[in-house]
């Protein structure tokens, strides 16, 4: 069997094994939708849904952008990477073996698992090294003043990176004849600070591994062990294999547990989570080395259904801060999927997106300190008393004033509980809430109303109307970009390509693949020797790319419209595209400040700068496109 043949038939048995919504939703959170699922489009910012899945013909389209394609084409887009390297990641996973080619695509693959293997090795020398190097009893001792028994440092591969500058490097070098240029990609070097060669990036720390979902070790938290250390956590680099924004560390001992619950709670540190677990609270995460992302809780989501989620984060002020902070990047994340459950209480089961709660651990202490004073179950039962995050909310806020403020003191927290309030669409909730809030703060629930409906009447409106002609305008701004590629393919329009390039380079495309097509079509139209030649350069420039490959016949279909018209008719068609690309773009420009206007419009003092530039913006914009228009003038 040729090695053609048998790598068609790897492929068709990885294609049998994908379920493009099982792909899809490591990504997108999905929400099912009749027959299809719907989610955010990943591959655009929007607000509502227009990314739909289609689990009996396998594909995905999004109505808002148009990418589309099947579950191979997802994951080469989402990725930015070829055909045969998306097919390279998949045999791995799915355990099928690829005839191997020269130089191919497995590369990447090849190098993951190097990396992998890297860290695995580094793992288990540090965890050794607790043992191996003298130094390592005092780790021992911090860790059993911290009661972190034996069991669990062998649990979760604790370990130690002894105080010396290349202890790892060399043991990895020598015993297993890595490279220093694996082992800098692996996130276990750093350059010297002369940028003479390497040396082991972490020293003289206590060691975490961060695994991924599968118990892989993926790179690490330290922990400094001495006064003025700093920083007091080094976390591993990005890589190939660490994405700090994806990577909820945790996850892989408590996956379990959060599909069962069907619920998880966030914590901030390293310890919190590991504390939590091994006292019976198995559903902890945390995000490692970096605050709260829509990356973490897209890979959360994926064991939920119904997505609780709990905050618990430290109940000092800097936690407070990071706890409605985090709350914003969950409720962004969840968006346009349906109400949050705690803004309405009226939806039926499994119909809401995400309910959100705070879990407050008293007296300043963090998880860790909670649970290792007073014990787990203690702590599950905080959980099961946590409040909602807009009670939360109000509560923290009411605690700023209170009954015996001064009426401008009142007003002022007023305006911030009237953000909050503003989101409850359930009129009965609302109403309750205007109760509580008016009489803890002795004002009156008249007043209180009043203030709310003044806030919400100009916001809302004039934000959508701004947001759905910003894609009405981009979705024909793309068309007119098209249709001006288009013109390339017109046999016998005597307007030769460098006439095309020209008018070409008068017009900024918005849209990446477009421009792609439109650099490529620039450099290449003047070698074709007729239209037929050009479109197979071109889209054998574009191989593998899913995406430009539907642009590009997209744009060979637009050109039979104006095959006939004849080159003065064709120029003048040329001339009003070009005008309209640029009269669009320009619009679009406007739109996208208009909504940053209204955006800072509401808030506080601190953004009158920012509504100042807008303006200013905004008006020369206006100018700008006056003058266009006088200037294009046919
Ligand atoms: P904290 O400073 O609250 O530490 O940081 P902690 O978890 O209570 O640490 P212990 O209990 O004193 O050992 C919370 C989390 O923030 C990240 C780490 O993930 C840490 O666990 N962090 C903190 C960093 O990544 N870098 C830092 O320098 C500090
Ligand atoms: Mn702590």
């Amino acid at each position: 069997m040729s090695t053609n043949t048998q790598y068609t038939e790897a492929i068709a048995r990885i294609k049998d094994k994908l379920d493009i919504v099982q792909v899809i939703s490591e990504y997108v959170i999905l929400k099912k939708a009749g027959r299809n699922y719907i989610g955010l489009c990943p591959f655009h910012k929007e607000k509502t849904p227009s990314f739909s899945v289609n689990p009996v013909k396998q594909i995905f389209k999004c109505f808002g952008c148009g990418a589309a394609g099947d579950a191979i084409a997802f994951l080469m887009k989402i990725h930015n990477q070829n055909f045969n390297e998306v097919i390279a990641d998949l045999a791995q996973k799915f355990g099928i073996e690829l005839p191997q080619f020269k130089g191919g695509g497995a590369s990447n693959t090849e190098l993951k698992k190097q990396l992998l293997k890297a860290n695995k090795l580094a793992a288990e020398f540090y965890h050794k090294a607790l043992d191996s190097y003298a130094q390592g009893k005092k780790v021992k001792d911090y860790l059993a003043k911290r009661d972190i028994t034996d069991n669990v440092i062998k649990d979760y591969m604790i370990g130690y990176s002894p105080n010396q500058p290349s202890e790892l490097m060399d043991y990895l070098k020598k015993e297993h004849g890595f490279s220093d240029d694996i082992l800098e990609k692996a996130g276990l070097l750093s350059q010297r600070s002369n940028g003479q060669g390497y040396l082991d990036r972490f020293r003289n720390r206590l060691m975490i591994p961060i695994m991924d979902e599968n118990d892989n070790v993926i790179g690490f938290g330290a922990r400094a062990l001495e006064d003025g250390q700093n920083p007091k956590y080094l976390n591993s680099p990005d890589s190939i294999l660490y994405n700090k924004s994806k990577v909820m560390f945790g996850l892989n001992k408590a996956k379990e547990a959060i599909r069962e619950k069907d619920s998880a709670i966030i914590m901030e540190g390293y310890f919190d989570v590991i504390r939590a677990q091994v006292n019976g609270v198995k559903n902890v995460v945390a995000s490692s080395g970096t605050s709260l992302t829509q990356g973490h809780l897209k890979t959360l989501s994926r064991y939920m259904n119904e997505r609780r989620i709990y905050l618990a984060f430290d109940s000092d002020s800097a936690g407070q801060a990071a706890t409605l902070r985090g709350a914003e990047v969950v409720k962004e994340a969840f968006m346009g999927l349906g109400e949050i459950k705690q803004y309405d209480e009226s939806f039926g089961h499994g119909e809401f997106s995400c309910e959100i709660r705070v879990v407050v651990s008293a007296e300043g202490k963090d998880p860790d300190e909670f649970i290792k004073a007073k014990g787990g179950e203690a702590y599950l039962s905080l959980v099961e008393k946590a409040p909602l995050l807009i009670d939360f909310e109000i509560d923290s806020i009411i605690k700023t004033g209170g009954k015996d403020a001064s009426p401008q003191e009142k007003a002022k927290v007023i305006k911030k509980i009237v953000k909050v309030l503003s989101q409850v669409q359930n009129q009965i909730i609302r109403s309750e809430y205007i109760k509580t809030v008016a009489q803890s703060l002795d004002v009156s629930q008249m007043a209180l109303r009043a203030e709310l409906d003044l806030y919400q009447a100009p916001a809302t409106p004039s934000e959508q109307a701004s947001l759905s002609n910003v894609t009405k305008t981009s979705t024909k701004l793309q068309i007119a970009q098209k249709k001006l590629l288009s013109c390339y393919f017109v046999d016998g329009s005597n307007i030769p390509p460098s006439t095309l390039n020209n008018y070409l380079d008068e017009v900024e495309f918005t849209e990446e693949t477009l421009s792609q097509i439109k650099k490529s079509l620039r450099e290449i139209s003047e070698q074709a020797e007729n239209t037929e030649i050009l479109q197979k350069m071109l889209i054998d420039g574009f191989v593998g790319q899913i995406q430009a490959q539907q642009e590009i016949i997209d744009i060979i279909n637009y050109s039979g419209e104006i095959k006939d018209l004849g080159s003065s008719l064709m120029k003048q068609y040329i001339e009003e595209t070009v005008f309209f690309i640029k009269r669009a773009r320009a619009k679009q420009v406007q739109n996208e400040l208009k909504s940053r206007y209204y955006e800072a419009k509401d808030d506080e003092m601190s953004s009158q700068l920012i509504q100042y530039e807008v303006r200013d913006k905004l008006k020369q914009v206006n100018r700008l496109k006056l003058g266009d228009i006088h200037e294009q003038k046919i």
